[in-house]
């Protein structure tokens, strides 16, 4: 199995390491705070205990841990890795400096990524002279739980290099997607915007209430959505397929959408979702309603892995 480096150990580099190490790779930890890798351990073994409660991992948590071990230094991380996941602080100064640190530090064939949600390869990577093996690898909040992960690669990453990576996520159990060309947000982070976009306008213009609205995506569109895509959904929504329905609906939906603007989510009405969402949930359910979303999530991803597999 590749040796894995893990960089920086905060929410997402803990995540990672539970990422690979379940799926066998020895994974190496570093982060700059002193102190911070050990306390990973800690808490990524009682994740490790909740995420096996769910079954998605089929080894002991202590099997899965025994993977992984701090190291003392970035350049004892990484000096026997195949693979480098970078998830430092979100800054482009900081994510250079590491950038030019792995570079020099790491072997030659080694895979250089970053779990970046916002800075493009281009800007944190052009600067080194391994820059052919940099690319983004965007997860989603926790990657331990929900698979999907961006490919992001700049014009000059290899394309051996993000095969490479590809096929490294997909026998870790990931689900990768190629971001063919680069673009501010990714696809995740965008397609979530023009949804949160029209959600705050429908708000703000007294269509519909937070948790009406809230209602309409959990059972509806998100039930759907738990399983298919947007693309397969308008496939089988019309008899004739996508063409079909591109027939039907398009010109429609293209209507209904011109014209639309969206105002700064600021004042009054930052206010008033702000009222309608504590009457649903005090600031003080906090904590925990992460806590369920995160059992909710696991109990889905568990049933999402036993009708794949009784489907074949
Ligand atoms: N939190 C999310 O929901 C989320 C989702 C997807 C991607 N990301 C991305 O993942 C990365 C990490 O995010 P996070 O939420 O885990 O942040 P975090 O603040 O929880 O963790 C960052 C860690 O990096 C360490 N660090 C900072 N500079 C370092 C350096 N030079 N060398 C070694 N370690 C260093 C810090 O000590 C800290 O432990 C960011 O790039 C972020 O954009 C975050």
């Amino acid at each position: 199995m590749e040796s894995i480096a893990v960089i920086g150990t905060g929410l997402i580099g803990r995540a990672w390491a539970m990422v690979f190490a379940r799926a066998g790779h020895p994974v190496r930890l570093f982060d700059q705070a002193p102190g911070a890798a050990d306390k990973a351990l800690e808490l990524i073994r009682e994740a490790l205990v909740e995420t096996r409660r769910f079954g998605l991992i089929d080894e002991e948590p202590d099997v899965v841990l025994a993977r992984i071990r701090p190291a003392a230094s970035l350049a004892e991380a990484v000096a026997d890795a195949d693979y480098v996941q970078e998830n430092t602080s979100e800054r482009e100064d900081v994510k250079r400096e590491v950038f030019s640190q792995l570079d020099a530090a790491a072997p030659a064939h080694c895979i250089l990524a970053s779990s970046t949600s916002t800075i493009q390869t281009s800007r944190f990577a052009s600067h080194v002279a391994g820059r052919h093996r940099c690319l983004v690898a965007h997860p989603v909040n926790p990657p331990h739980v929900v698979p999907i992960v961006e490919l992001s690669p700049a014009p000059f990453t290899s394309p051996e290099v993000v095969e490479r990576a590809r096929v490294l996520h997909e026998r870790a159990g990931q689900v990768p997607i190629l971001v063919r060309k680069e673009v501010e947000g990714f696809i995740l982070n965008r397609l979530q915007a023009a949804l949160l976009i029209e959600s705050w306008r429908l708000v703000d213009e007294g269509y519909v209430s937070v948790e009406d609205l809230d209602k309409t995506i959990r059972d509806g569109l998100g039930l759907r959505w738990a399983f298919m895509g947007p693309f397969e959904t308008i496939d089988l929504n019309a008899p004739g397929g996508v063409a079909d329905y591109a027939q039907r609906y398009g010109p429609h939906l293209y209507r209904m959408m011109q014209g639309v603007t969206s105002r700064p989510w600021e004042g009054e009405l930052v206010t008033r979702v702000e009222k309608e969402r504590r009457e649903h949930m005090a600031h003080e359910e906090h904590a925990e309603r992460e806590a369920w979303r995160d059992r909710r999530l696991m109990a889905l991803v568990a049933h999402k892995r036993a009708m794949d597999k009784d489907e074949g």
